[in-house]
């Protein structure tokens, strides 16, 4: 025992202070080691853990367990002093204050930043590298924010395409959001801050998001909701766990002990720090200290001084319990130099005209061409274009904690006319169709640019660009305006700028429709390097579009959302995103893996083995482009675990010049043949053969073997 409880009078640990920019020149805490046995930095981290532990007194542990600062996350994003979370540390032992920021694929929330493209546009690149890319830019201005710990990436996924938040997530794909979030992960960590993956286990609503109760099976949780959890934990060797606000089967997801110490700590080796969403997450004491949770943010509400003392008193935590969350995070903050290392400094000298430069290139990446009926795209040079809608001239982004304030914008409109010249390019705003559809009329090609509003903590009511726009009534009713347009102009282009997937009800009337996500702040100039052909569109949906509303997944009964009674029960189990349409047949408006090139690819010479599968993929046509071949297997069903027909197990991306050939290769590893058996509780392999498929597409499969 650590101390007794006579010493509980709780002591501020300076939670008055304000999180200023911090200066920089703080000198390591371990530069002066006299009497801190803890500053040894031959022993490993968790014994210098253990070792400054025993050193604090009890106020002082207490003090620890929750942070301090409540300003911060209220001011975070328009003034470069204010981040999401403060922790205080202990000056008397060197145990230093821990920053933590708002920062995801979309960069940094701390005063002006980098805005990058959503992390849909991210996921849509399919691309590893560009995953690591985006870090780059994210650990760059966050450690010059004068941070420690960043709370992303969020991993979670895409069960209902109303979700407010999708635009933050890697999609409705457990495989494809684990390699994103993985390769995110380890670039954030290199650079030597923690990754915080959010929201553990599976929060996929932001309806009743802070009470609701998702009812999941063991199988589907295992297979699509932690799986992603699983990779950040055992491939991105994550830092941070933030456990959500939502409960999971009855449980609370910060004190759900069977998750957060059985599967996380101790089945998935986790050794890092579990931290609560802002506020509400944590729902009780002597839950969350026994399951695992370490920290409470932004502030102590469970974690209060009194609340702990009381729980200790009455002998529903002890002190061990207590010493065990403090070890766990002090571990982490050993393990990654903050007690070696001055603190960053918050002095805003990051990168930041290279980062936009990758904020643009990676948008682009991002883009995905939906449809392109006679070769309508890309746009010559000299083609007299009339740019429609209010979202043209607008910096699309969601809403929330994830909103990064641009350091510099560049709408659509000013791309394209930075592109064309202003000589070819007239523009109206929409607010008047019939006058829209009179400047349609006069181009030789229209291009519509419509947006939908997602946002944080309310997802969106309908999937339409008429009423999905609720949280910004400037849009207007989109569709009217795309249908006018579609009947004054014949080449008529709609670019979405949309934070999921949304309806599209005029497509047959369109030649182009182009997905462009939220694009970031210099989205509008890699829109116009798309839409003229400067480069390839580079992106694939990672997320279903479906025709209506009710062909989605968990669409029709309430039951399964948002839920009745408090309860949203996951009826569907595995069978989310493209598993959902495949399974039961119906064919969405746009395809998860779908996204054309200027090019055509072909794909030829399918090798299928259990540890592997190849293909050669060859660019057909004139022009160079980027090819994203997939590979899905379908699984033989066991008894009581049907399969869905395919499930994504590879995926690559390929620059190919007119004619270049590249073999492919996809590994396989025993998980990708296996499933979660609820019976034994373990991942099991499925049996007889599985069903090689490789393709451009969820449905567009153009190769198929055997693997037995
Ligand atoms: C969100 C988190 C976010 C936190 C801090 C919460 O409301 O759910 O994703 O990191 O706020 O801003």
């Amino acid at each position: 025992m650590a101390t007794g409880l006579t010493s509980l009078a709780f002591s501020d640990t300076g939670a008055s202070r304000p999180a200023s920019l911090t200066a920089g020149t703080s000198a390591a805490p371990c530069a002066t080691p006299k009497g801190r046995p803890w500053c040894d930095t031959s022993l490993p981290p968790g014994t210098r853990a253990k070792l400054v532990v025993k050193a604090l007194t009890g106020d002082e542990k207490l003090a620890l367990l929750a942070g301090d600062d409540l300003v911060g996350p209220l001011r975070a994003t328009d003034d470069a002093r204010f981040r999401a979370g403060t922790v205080h540390g202990v000056a008397r032992l060197g145990i230093p204050d821990l920053y933590l920021v708002d920062a995801g694929s979309m960069g940094v929330k701390q005063g002006p930043n980098t805005a990058l493209a959503a992390g849909l546009s991210l996921a849509a690149t399919f691309d590893t590298a560009a995953a690591g890319r985006a870090a780059g830019v994210v650990a760059d201005e966050a450690a010059h924010r004068g941070n420690d710990v960043v709370l992303g990436p969020a991993v979670d996924i895409v069960r209902t395409p109303k979700g407010g938040r999708t635009f933050e997530s890697y999609g409705e794909d457990p495989l494809l959001a684990s390699r994103m979030g993985v390769a995110w992960i380890r670039t954030v960590q290199k650079a030597g801050l923690l990754a915080e993956v959010k929201h553990f286990p599976a929060n996929n609503q932001e309806e009743n998001r802070y009470a609701v109760n998702a009812v999941i099976d063991q199988r589907t949780l295992r297979e699509i909701y932690l799986a992603p959890f699983e990779a950040a934990v055992r491939q991105g060797k994550v830092a941070s766990v933030m456990c959500g606000y939502n409960l999971v089967n009855g449980r609370p997801s910060c004190s759900g002990k069977t998750l957060l110490d059985g599967v996380l700590r101790k089945q998935w080796g986790f050794d890092g720090m579990v931290v609560s969403d802002w506020g509400l997450a944590a729902k009780d004491t002597e839950g969350s200290i026994k399951a695992g949770l370490d920290l409470e943010m932004p502030v102590g509400v469970r974690y209060t001084p009194p609340a702990l003392a009381s729980a200790l008193t009455s002998g529903k935590i002890t002190w061990a319990d207590i010493d065990a969350r403090l070890q766990a995070r002090l571990r982490v903050m050993f393990a990654y130099g903050m007690f070696d290392k001055p603190k960053r400094a918050n002095d805003g000298e990051a990168g930041y005209t290279r980062n936009a430069a990758t904020a643009q290139d990676l948008a682009e990446q991002g883009i995905t061409l939906l449809k392109n009926t006679g070769g309508v795209l890309p746009l010559n040079t000299g083609t007299k274009v009339a740019v429609i809608g209010r979202a043209a001239d607008q910096f699309r982004s969601g809403i929330g904690s994830m909103y990064v304030k641009p350091t510099s914008t560049t709408t659509p409109l000013q791309g394209i006319i930075a592109r064309a010249g202003a000589g070819n390019v007239t523009y109206n705003d929409g607010s008047d169709p019939q006058a829209a559809a009179d400047t349609a009329r006069a181009a030789q090609v229209a291009v519509v640019v419509a947006a939908d509003a997602r946002a944080e903590d309310a997802d969106v009511t309908c999937l339409t660009l008429k009423c999905g726009t609720a949280k910004d009534q400037t849009l207007g009713d989109q569709d009217a305006l795309i249908d006018a347009v579609a009947a004054a102009n014949p080449n008529t282009v709609v670019v979405l700028q949309t934070g999921g997937p949304v309806l599209t009800p005029w497509a047959a009337k369109t030649k182009g429709i182009v997905e462009t996500w939220y694009a970031g702040q210099r989205g509008g100039a890699a829109i116009a390097r798309v839409l003229y052909g400067d480069t390839d569109p580079g992106g694939r949906l990672p997320v279903s579009f479906p025709a209506t509303e009710g062909d989605a997944p968990a669409s029709g009964d309430p039951a399964h959302y948002p839920g009745t009674g408090g309860k949203v029960t996951y009826a569907e189990g595995v069978n989310i995103g493209y598993r959902h349409y495949d399974t039961r047949k119906i064919t969405p408006a746009f395809p998860f893996g779908h996204g054309l090139s200027y090019t055509t690819f072909k794909l030829t010479g399918l090798k299928a083995t259990r540890t592997a599968v190849t293909v050669t993929v060859t660019n057909t046509g004139k022009r160079r482009g980027l090819a994203v071949p997939q590979l899905y297997l379908g699984l033989r069903a066991a008894p009581g675990a049907a399969q869905p027909p395919k499930q994504l197990k590879g995926f690559t991306k390929a620059g190919l010049a007119p004619g270049q050939s590249v073999k492919v290769t996809f590994p396989l590893d025993a998980r990708a043949f296996a499933y979660w058996d609820q019976r034994t509780r373990a991942w099991k392999r499925a049996p007889g053969c599985a069903k090689a498929m490789v393709g451009t597409s969820s449905r567009t499969i153009d190769l198929t073997g055997t693997i037995c």
